[in-house]
């Protein structure tokens, strides 16, 4: 009995834990829903990439930076500058809470990065993209996923 309820407790936690993680086709399939592909000049894979360079498509990530400000879920949104978390000051550029950024569902998130690469610089924004995606064959992270 005791053992049962170990182990469906196991289960639980290890199910919670990866709903937190989104596959890359699925994400890719909500991109491509959202009408990213071309957006300001760049295209699924990039923002697969981004997203993988950034949160390793966990959509619940936080990360606490050296400034004290945070960054938020799947794009690591800036709390200093894009969403407001309640914490520190915050420009909230977005007009978000950080924790809608969090959202399964990723509209927040979707909706406040496109608000980001509108500026000049595009997803040079974001440094990781700088230093990992940017000028490189980024096309095979697109490999397998069919968008319907
Ligand atoms: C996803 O991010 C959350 C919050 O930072 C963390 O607690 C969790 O362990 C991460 N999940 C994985 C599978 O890395």
């Amino acid at each position: 009995m005791t053992s049962v309820l170990l182990i469906s407790l196991a289960s639980c936690l290890l199910m919670a834990n990866r709903a937190f993680i989104i596959r890359r086709c699925d994400l890719a399939k909500v991109l491509h829903e959202e009408q990213l592909d071309g957006f300001e000049g760049y295209s699924l894979s990039d923002w697969l990439c981004l997203a993988f360079v950034e949160s390793n498509f966990n959509i619940s990530k936080v990360n606490e930076n050296a400034d004290g400000s945070f960054d938020y879920g799947i794009f690591q949104i800036n709390s200093h500058y894009w969403c407001n978390d309640y914490q520190s000051h915050s420009e909230n550029y977005c007009h978000v809470d950080c924790q809608d950024v969090l959202n399964p569902n990723l509209l927040s998130s979707i909706n406040c990065a496109k608000m980001i690469m509108s500026g000049s610089g595009g997803m040079k924004n974001w440094v990781r993209w700088k230093l990992h995606c940017a000028d490189r064959p980024l096309s095979y992270w697109m490999t397998g996923c069919h968008l319907g």
